[in-house]
């Protein structure tokens, strides 16, 4: 039979044997795919067998493990946005970039509930804070409505972020919190055409109006008008999220010496979701996008961050 097998890692399925129940399991002997047995011993007893004897992976069809792809995507987007406020065309949009992003991911990190529930989470926090800033939540209705497929980059750049910073022993939901803040509303003072013309400016060089260069600032006043506190960690990454490490990014052309690791985690990250969008999610393009970014990106700050991204989008051939 020709069928497609895909490996999920096993210690995966047993911290989450709820998601795997009624779906079958294989493990590759000799280059063919044997159909696991749980009528007699405990899933659990056979998994830990196989760990033992240093399998890592076992195996998933292709039906099962697009099931399993679909439940975690719809997780993810139901945890990412405000109830009523996601149309069906970026729903959709949302769910095919995240399906491709999240296939590789999967594989080699498993089905990762704690990705899930942390985004969860922290969306949910957020919203309870800007519900209670007067017309905050009207502001950001407006940017995902008006400029959706910037609305859906920013949903990938958190996820990426999110899955980055859990590749750190520092990491924690307050963390993931400030992170995903920052994310919503680095870009909400811009409108459609604007975007090209940053875009533009990232990519080619392209000279910039002093408005746009001044969209993080802007960004922070509107926050700051509407809101008591805001961490200072997502001051700072709105603040900096165009800056460059050889001081050619804006709004000020600050130096390598002032980021810090998660500031530099999120630049990475939106600057690989902007190369993700160009390439249509091709993932045979990922290497030459982090190859552009280990240029342009220099320094420690930057290289931790993209050796955790490289972690995250699994490719090997990056891998030191
Ligand atoms: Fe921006």
């Amino acid at each position: 039979m020709n069928s497609t097998y895909h490996p999920v890692p096993i210690l995966h399925l047993l911290k989450h044997q709820n998601l795997f129940s009624g779906i079958e399991i294989h493990v590759k002997i000799a280059e063919k795919y044997v159909l696991l047995n749980f009528a007699e011993d405990p899933y659990q007893d056979i998994l830990n067998k196989l760990l033992k004897k240093s399998v890592e992976h076992v195996y998933l069809n292709e039906e099962d493990f697009m099931q399993i792809l679909n439940a975690f995507n719809e997780h993810m987007i139901s945890g990412q946005v405000s109830e009523g406020t996601f149309n069906d065309e970026i729903r959709a949009n949302t769910a095919d970039a995240l399906f491709t992003m999240s296939r590789e991911f999967i594989k080699t990190h498993g089905v990762s509930a704690e990705l899930v529930g942390s985004m969860t989470e922290a969306n949910n926090s957020i919203q309870t804070l800007i519900k209670k800033a007067e017309n905050l939540t009207s502001f950001l209705k407006k940017f995902e409505k008006e400029c959706s497929e910037e609305f859906l980059k920013i949903t990938v750049t958190n996820f990426l972020a999110v899955a980055v910073i859990n590749q750190f022993p520092w990491k924690s939901q307050q963390i993931i919190e400030k992170t995903i803040l920052a994310g919503m509303f680095c870009d909400i003072m811009l409108e459609p055409k604007d975007f090209d013309q940053i875009l533009s400016h990232e990519t080619t060089g392209e000279e910039l109006s002093l408005e746009l260069m001044q969209h993080p600032l802007n960004a922070i006043n509107l926050l700051t008008q509407k809101l008591d506190v805001i961490p200072q960690e997502t001051l700072t990454i709105i603040e900096q999220h165009h800056e460059k490490p050889d001081g050619t990014g804006f709004p000020t052309g600050i130096d390598i010496s002032r980021f810090n690791q998660l500031t530099a985690i999120f630049i990475v990250c939106q600057r690989f979701t902007d190369e993700l969008f160009i390439h249509e999610f091709n993932s045979h393009k990922y290497m030459e996008s982090i190859m552009n970014l280990r240029s342009n990106y220099r320094g420690i700050v930057f290289s931790n961050a993209l050796e955790a991204l490289v972690e995250v989008v699994s490719i090997d051939a990056l891998k030191k």
